[in-house]
């Protein structure tokens, strides 16, 4: 059983240059890990706070002192000496001693660099692959890889606002290993980031999570030029490669009414309108397609483009059962299959600032059949356990889960092993630009070497 010697923390840097909070954790017999927690800006209201010093003569208020203070003095004092059998057991006690329904006393910052810190440490310290113990935390085997989704464009809160949807991402779909995957997706953002020279007449600079943001005339035209980038590469739309979505819509969500580019729409029209996207564009996977607040209306989404409601219980439903309509339709006349249904036939409906990786709003969102898809942010909750808790919640309804990294993220790399440990069916992590991206993506290499895991079919398509 592992015991703590000490807990200690220390402000670090994340990837916009914001402070955060790295921890370790060090164990009686002398194993330590540290581990560091990540930041959104396009953040749920749900969220767990995550503390900052409010100073604003020191990174515009933005410092973590405080809570690295938390951690050496009232966290370190509390669990040194104590020993814990189970990671249920440590993230017990951190929430006990915060006390709060937010984690606003000790900051969810400071509560999760301890509990991942001893997650490490305690995998270490059993001789374990840290996405071997993170299963064992889960009571799951290993299964399989989780399929790649990769930003290619960016819009919203993460690129200026230029365009009001978040981010197109690239599904390499027909890859069937993390290695081929990434190569497809390179050669697709090579292609993207030609377009951008051509069309836009810019550099390919970049947004938070590594997409490229040249100044699209409209959201629509992030999905065209999607397609025409992944065409460029060699790569068949919809069939070897498609897109997922994150709308991020809680953040163009004002008194009731959806604002885009094009004007403003009410609920009942931007569910047809993201109808018509998915009809008409291979997206397999729409995040945040309404707001948080909007839950009356998620349901109809969900019917709209989630197809049947999943199997509970575990159950997942018959693969592919329901034909999906094919984009391409409008321009050939013909239908053909898509790549990439997800196990209720649809798109996937990928709740993120909705359900804020939070058991109750998942509870919620099962109760009403809002969404078949759970976007998994560890540091929305605060701790390991309380994350468990909401995955196994939302696989119980026979929901999808995809694993996500935060648009503020560092160059640890404890995602990859938790998306592989938790057999997420996807991960999300940013675009395969910037360090603090790639460490996560070149630990799925190492994983994948090491294991030879299969990455998750997509049901009804060729590889399945
Ligand atoms: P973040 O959001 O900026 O809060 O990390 C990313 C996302 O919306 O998925
Ligand atoms: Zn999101």
């Amino acid at each position: 059983m592992p015991t703590i010697e000490q807990l200690s923390a220390m402000e670090i840097l994340d990837s916009r240059g914001r402070p955060t909070v790295s921890a370790t954790c060090r164990l009686a017999g002398g194993v330590a890990a540290t581990a560091s927690v990540p930041s959104g800006a396009s953040t749920g209201r749900a969220e767990a706070l995550e503390l900052r010093d409010g100073d604003p003569r020191r990174y515009g208020g933005l410092g973590c002192r405080n809570v690295v203070g938390h951690v050496n003095r009232e966290i370190n004092t509390a669990l040194a000496g104590r020993s814990f059998a189970a990671q249920a057991d440590l993230d017990r006690a951190l929430i006990d001693l915060d006390g709060t329904a937010n984690k606003s006393k000790l900051g969810a910052n400071a509560i999760l660099a301890v509990s991942l810190a001893f997650a490490r440490a305690a995998a270490a310290a059993a001789g374990l692959p840290l996405y071997r113990h993170f299963a064992d935390i889960l009571g799951e085997t290993l299964r399989t890889l989780p399929r790649l989704t990769v930003n290619l464009f960016s819009g919203g809160k993460h690129a200026g606002e230029q365009v009001a949807i978040q981010d197109v991402l690239v599904v390499p779909a027909g890859a069937q290993t993390i290695d081929k995957g990434l190569a497809t997706v390179y050669a697709v953002y090579q292609a993207a980031a030609k377009l951008t020279h051509d069309k836009y007449g810019m550099r390919a600079l970049t947004a938070d999570e590594g997409g490229l943001a040249p100044a699209f005339a409209s959201d629509e035209a992030m999905l065209q030029d999607a397609v025409a980038a992944i065409r460029a590469a060699g790569f068949e739309p919809g069939r070897e490669v498609a897109l997922a979505v994150d709308v991020a819509s809680s953040h163009f969500y004002r008194d009731g009414r959806y604002h885009l580019a094009g004007g403003s729409l009410d609920s009942g029209q931007m569910i047809n309108h993201l109808r018509d996207w998915v009809r008409r564009y291979p997206i397999v996977s729409v995040e945040d397609g309404l707001a948080e607040d909007d839950w009356n209306h998620w349901p109809a989404l969900r019917r709209e483009i989630g197809g049947e409601a999943p199997a509970r219980n575990g159950m997942i439903g018959p693969a592919g059962s329901r034909s999906h309509p094919d984009y391409n339709q409008s321009h050939t006349g013909q239908r053909r299959s898509h790549t990439g249904s997800d196990p209720t036939g649809g798109v996937l409906v990928l709740g993120d600032d909705l359900l804020c990786t939070n058991p109750q709003r998942i509870r919620r969102a099962i109760e009403t059949d809002a969404a078949t898809a759970l976007l998994l942010k560890v540091n929305q909750i605060g701790t390991v356990t309380e994350a468990a808790e909401a995955l196994r919640l939302a696989r119980s309804a026979g929901w999808h889960i995809t694993i996500s990294a935060r648009s503020g993220e560092t160059e640890d790399n404890w995602l990859a092993d938790l998306a592989v440990g938790w057999a997420g069916e996807q991960i999300k992590v940013g675009s395969i630009t910037q360090s603090e991206r790639l460490a996560k993506y070149n630990r799925l290499l190492a994983i994948e070497a090491q294991t030879r895991l299969p990455v998750v079919g997509w049901p009804g398509d060729r590889i399945g």
